[in-house]
C-alpha cells in the first residue's frame, strides 16, 4: 500500500507531482493527483511526487511532507561543497576512541540517501561500531594474512600483503585498517540491479558527510580483498549475507591528524566528444 493522499486544501493542482513521476502511474483525473490501485505496484517509492509538489499537499508511504528539509536556500554554497570535496583526505592517524554512537546512527541515517538503481536501497551496513571489535577483527585478519604469507599461499598479484604481514609482526603498523576504531562494509544482494555502483556510491556519500562532521575516513583495498578472496571466513565473522556482493570497505574514526590546506591535483582528464559527420 502506497497510501498516496493529496490534501486538497493545499494542493493547488499544478500536476507537478505527475510530471516527474518517473513511471508516470500519478493521474491528474478530476483535477487532483491520485493513483490507481492497479498501478500501485509500479511505484518505485522514490517519493519525488512528495519532494516536488511546491504547497506540500503530496503525502506517500505515509510521510508527511512537514517533516521533510525544507530545501529552499539551505543547501550548501558551491565553495563549501567544492572545499569539502577538495579537503577530504584519507585518514590513516586515528585517535584511539570510539565515535560517539550517535553520531556513527547520524552518519548512518544520511549515507543511506545515497541513489541507488531503480531506487532498490538495498545497501547494508555492516559496522563494527566498537574498537575491542575492531581489534579482534584486526589479530584474526593479520593471523589469517600471517598463515597465507608462511605458507606461501598468497595469490599471484596480492605478493604486498607479505609487507602487511611484515610491517604487523615487526612493528606493529596496520597496513589493513591503519589503525581505524571503526569499519564500515557495504554489501548489497547480488540480484538487485546495481549492487557494486549502490555500494561505493554510499560509501562515497558516508566519506563525504564524516569528513564534514570532522570524523576521518579512508577507502579499504586491501580489506576489501582479504575479506573476499584471501581470509574469507572473516566475512562470515562480520555477518555479511551469503547472498550479498561486498561493494567495498571503509575504516572510520575520530583523526590524530589535521590537514590545514587542500591538495593540488592536475586538471581533470577530459574527452570531449565531437560526433562524427555523416
Ligand atoms: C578504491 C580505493 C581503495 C583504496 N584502498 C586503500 C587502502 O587499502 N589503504 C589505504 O591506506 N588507502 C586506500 N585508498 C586511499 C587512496 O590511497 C587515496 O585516496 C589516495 O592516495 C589519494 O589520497 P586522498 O584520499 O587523501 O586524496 C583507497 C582509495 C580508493 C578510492
Amino acid at each position: 500500500m502506497l497510501s498516496f493522499s493529496v490534501d486538497r486544501q493545499k494542493c493547488t493542482c499544478c500536476g507537478q507531482c505527475a510530471l516527474d513521476c518517473i513511471v508516470k502511474i500519478i493521474a491528474m483525473d478530476d483535477g487532483y493527483p491520485a493513483i490507481s490501485a492497479e498501478k500501485e505496484s509500479s511505484c518505485i517509492e522514490c517519493q519525488h511526487c512528495l519532494a516536488v509538489c511546491p504547497t506540500g499537499a503530496v503525502s506517500i508511504l505515509g510521510r508527511n511532507p512537514e517533516e521533510s528539509f525544507p530545501l529552499a536556500g539551505n543547501f550548501p554554497s558551491p565553495e563549501e561543497m567544492e572545499i569539502l570535496i577538495k579537503g577530504r583526505r584519507s585518514v590513516r592517524q586515528y585517535r584511539d576512541e570510539n565515535v560517539k554512537p550517535e553520531l556513527i546512527q547520524r552518519l548512518l541515517d544520511v549515507s543511506c540517501h545515497a541513489p541507488t538503481g531503480v531506487n532498490s536501497r538495498q545497501v547494508l551496513f555492516t559496522v563494527v561500531d566498537d574498537k575491542k571489535i575492531m581489534a579482534e577483527l584486526r589479530r584474526e585478519t593479520m593471523e589469517g594474512l600471517a598463515r597465507l604469507s608462511r605458507e606461501g599461499k598468497l595469490p599471484h598479484g596480492r605478493e604486498y600483503f607479505n609487507d602487511c604481514v611484515r610491517a604487523w609482526e615487526e612493528e606493529g603498523v596496520d597496513t589493513i585498517y591503519r589503525g581505524a576504531p571503526h569499519l564500515i562494509v557495504a554489501s548489497a544482494p547480488h540480484d538487485c540491479p546495481t549492487p557494486e555502483a549502490d555500494c561505493l556510491i554510499a560509501l562515497a556519500y558516508f566519506e563525504l558527510f564524516a569528513q564534514s562532521l570532522g570524523v576521518g575516513t579512508v577507502w579499504f583495498g586491501l580489506a576489501k580483498w582479504t575479506f573476499t578472496e584471501l581470509v574469507p571466513e572473516l566475512r562470515g565473522k562480520l555477518g555479511i549475507p551469503e547472498n550479498h556482493l561486498i561493494g567495498y570497505v571503509m575504516g572510520f574514526g575520530m583523526p590524530e591528524v589535521l590537514y590545514h590546506r587542500t591538495v593540488q591535483r592536475e586538471p581533470a582528464r577530459v574527452a570531449r566528444v565531437s560526433w562524427p559527420e555523416k
